[in-house]
């Protein structure tokens, strides 16, 4: 029996030899985190790669260059690169302001990741660890025991009742001068939140993240969007701060998309293999999104595994796509995919409309994907689709999804590019 997950992962890439491509945003993100100040923003599409390039730049901010080099950039690194000590956040929509979000990462107790772990104080124990196997250069630091006083670090930073900011900055500071700099001797504080945009209340981040940014102190932002200003919308206030740091993941081009099929053959040592025209098929029906690239292959290999086979070839992968086709291959989306369409034939052929529709730019360059209804609407006529009207209301309904995004009137979105896919998928 083979397991997927050798080759295979769902989940973001941490490992920089499970990353495959990018070779464009790892040469921007080798400059965003050499500059003296400035802020990175990893921005785009939702499920197309973002978090897994953030954990990248915190390799490459621990001093851990293999993936550049592995990826031929050896040149883009500067002699002596900036190095820092990393604070990794995931925000959820609980977290409303940025009062609230610097409120969060004063109490994360994260052992790996936590800002709290880095406040030195005298009980704390930190070690240094690896966050690579291979290397032993990107080292960070992590907490093994909070020590017996607990959490208690006002000797070292000073806790100030009622003001977030400042306690955080006296935080940040002990940080600063005790582990950077003492302890570690290096450039600075790399502070990456991953998932900004799901924080409510934008008004002000851009300019509380400038005053806080320093020739120390730097921040890395991701999270959904088109453009920077679904990040942080007063952007203007950072726009300098942003000549190097800006990052717009798209979706990946078929070769690069294939290169993780033969990433995932080398990983699972010579046990599976795929023909060329199965990896080429898969390129093809994943539209740019690795995510289902990883679904795909570890569908593969569930069927290689029932049918005793350990090469997937043309016939093998028509298995693959039956068990799409069927709703079985991939549950997660299926599950969506049943809420949207509860039970009505007609709704399923106009989601299978909305999807298939395309805009006129190719995928690559606009990514746009807005459907424009009229259109559809045409189209549902050929199709014998009645009621549009009285279809579409489930699919903007929060309760089941939504699926669709309104941009404005008549024209709207699907809110997830992974789903739009599946939907195209289960109708092949
Ligand atoms: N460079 C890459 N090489 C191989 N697989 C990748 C790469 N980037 C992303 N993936 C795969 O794509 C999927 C989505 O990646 P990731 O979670 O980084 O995307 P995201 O944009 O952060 O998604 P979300 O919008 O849901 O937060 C994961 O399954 C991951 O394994
Ligand atoms: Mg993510």
């Amino acid at each position: 029996m083979i397991n997927p997950e050798q080759g295979f992962t769902s989940g973001v890439i941490r490992e920089a030899d499970r990353f495959v491509g990018r070779y464009e945003d790892i040469r921007d993100c080798i400059k965003a985190i050499n500059t003296e100040l400035g802020l990175v923003a990893v921005y785009g599409k939702r499920g197309v790669g973002k978090s897994s390039i953030l954990r990248q730049i915190q390799h490459m901010a621990l001093g851990d260059y293999g993936l550049s080099k592995k990826s031929g950039l050896e040149r883009e690194i500067p002699t002596r690169p900036r190095t820092y000590l990393t604070v990794y956040y995931t925000c959820d929509s609980m977290i409303r302001s940025g009062q609230d979000l610097l409120q969060r990462l004063c109490n994360d107790q994260d052992p790996e990741d936590g800002l709290l772990r880095l406040v030195p104080n005298d009980g704390k124990e930190i070690v240094e660890f690896a966050r690579t196997k291979e290397v032993s250069l990107g080292a960070d630091l992590k907490v093994v025991n909070w020590g017996s006083k607990g959490i208690e670090s006002s000797k070292y930073a000073r806790i100030i009742p009622n003001d977030i900011v400042q306690t955080f900055r006296n935080m940040v500071n002990a940080i600063v001068i005790h582990q950077v700099e003492k302890r570690m001797k290096r450039d600075g504080l790399l502070v990456l939140l991953d998932e900004f945009d799901v924080i409510k209340d934008k008004a002000g981040l851009g300019s509380l993240i400038k005053s806080l940014s320093s020739e120390k102190v730097k921040f890395g932002v991701c999270g959904i969007g088109r453009d920077l200003t679904d990040l942080v919308n007063d952007h203007a206030s950072i726009e300098r701060l942003l000549e190097e740091g800006a990052i717009h993941v798209k979706p990946m081009a078929e070769m690069e998309l294939e290169r993780i099929i033969t990433r995932a053959e080398e990983l699972f040592k010579g046990a599976l293999s795929f023909s060329s025209t199965v990896k080429a098929r898969i390129a093809k029906l994943s539209q740019g999104y690795p995510y289902l690239v990883q679904l795909f292959g570890k569908e593969c290999v569930a069927v290689a595994n029932k049918t005793s086979v350990n090469e997937i070839d043309d016939h093998v992968f028509d298995m693959v796509i039956e068990d799409i086709q069927s709703g079985r291959a991939f549950p997660t989306l299926e599950a969506m995919y049943q809420k949207a369409i509860g039970g009505s034939t007609d709704r399923q052929k106009l989601l299978w409309l909305l999807a298939e529709h395309k805009e006129e730019a190719p995928l690559y360059q606009d990514e746009s994907g807005r459907i424009q209804l009229k259109k559809v609407r045409t189209d549902a006529d050929v199709f014998d689709i009645p009621y549009v009207d009285q279809l579409l209301p489930r699919l903007i309904d929060a309760n089941y999804g939504p699926i669709l995004y309104r941009e404005k009137q008549g024209v709207y979105e699907f809110l997830n590019p992974v789903f739009r896919v599946y939907v195209t998928l289960r109708n092949i």
